[in-house]
């Protein structure tokens, strides 16, 4: 395994610029609302902490855990490993993952959150790969739209390597 061969395609700075304008959408978009952002792990962990670290209004912050990959291969299942920690009745959620591929994870847990009674359901992605098929779920804020190809970095990963790349990166399959 060889990380020095994975082509850049998103620099760890022009993350970080991005990451900030989203913020400031978040900002506005929930200004004077009860914010709880809910990350889904293992994926958007690094985005959303970076992303919640340049929001300013205040917030809950809460993770829950999902599985639909193996290696590249989505599993078309999606399993929700663990749940939330906090009650979000009555409160502004803004539910926030790493990519949005097939769009199935975002689904599941919007299904499973609109049963929880929030008063606002809004969903983050980082990156948004273009599948050429509509989806279910449209994310309402989102870093980047990229091609349909498998990336790690930036938290993503592949069999849970390169989840700590700062940058985006196109996996090269050789390695
Ligand atoms: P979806 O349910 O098909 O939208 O898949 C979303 C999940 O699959 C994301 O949360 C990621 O964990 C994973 N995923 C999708 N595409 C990639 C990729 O290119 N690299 C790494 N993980 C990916
Ligand atoms: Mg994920």
């Amino acid at each position: 395994m060889r990380h020095a061969n994975h082509e850049i395609l998103i620099s760890a700075q022009d993350i970080q610029a991005r990451v900030r304008e989203l913020a400031a959408e978040i900002d506005a978009a929930f200004a004077g609302k009860h914010l709880t952002i809910v990350m889904i792990s293992n994926g958007a962990i690094i985005f959303a902490a970076d992303l919640v670290r340049k929001i300013s209004i205040p917030l809950h912050l809460d993770t829950i855990s999902v599985s639909s990959y193996i290696g590249t291969r989505n599993t078309n299942q999606v399993n929700i490993l663990s749940q939330l920690k906090l009650d979000i009745k009555g409160r502004s959620v803004l539910v926030v993952d790493d990519i949005i591929d097939t769009g199935q994870t975002l689904a599941v847990i919007l299904d499973e959150f609109r049963g929880m009674q929030p008063v606002d359901l809004k969903t983050c992605v980082l990156l948004d790969k273009n599948i050429g098929v509509a989806r279910q779920v449209v994310p309402d804020f989102t870093g980047f739209e990229i091609a349909d190809k498998f990336v790690v970095g930036y938290g993503l990963d592949y069999n849970e390597y390169y989840r700590n790349l700062p940058h985006i990166a196109l996996l090269d399959q050789e390695s």
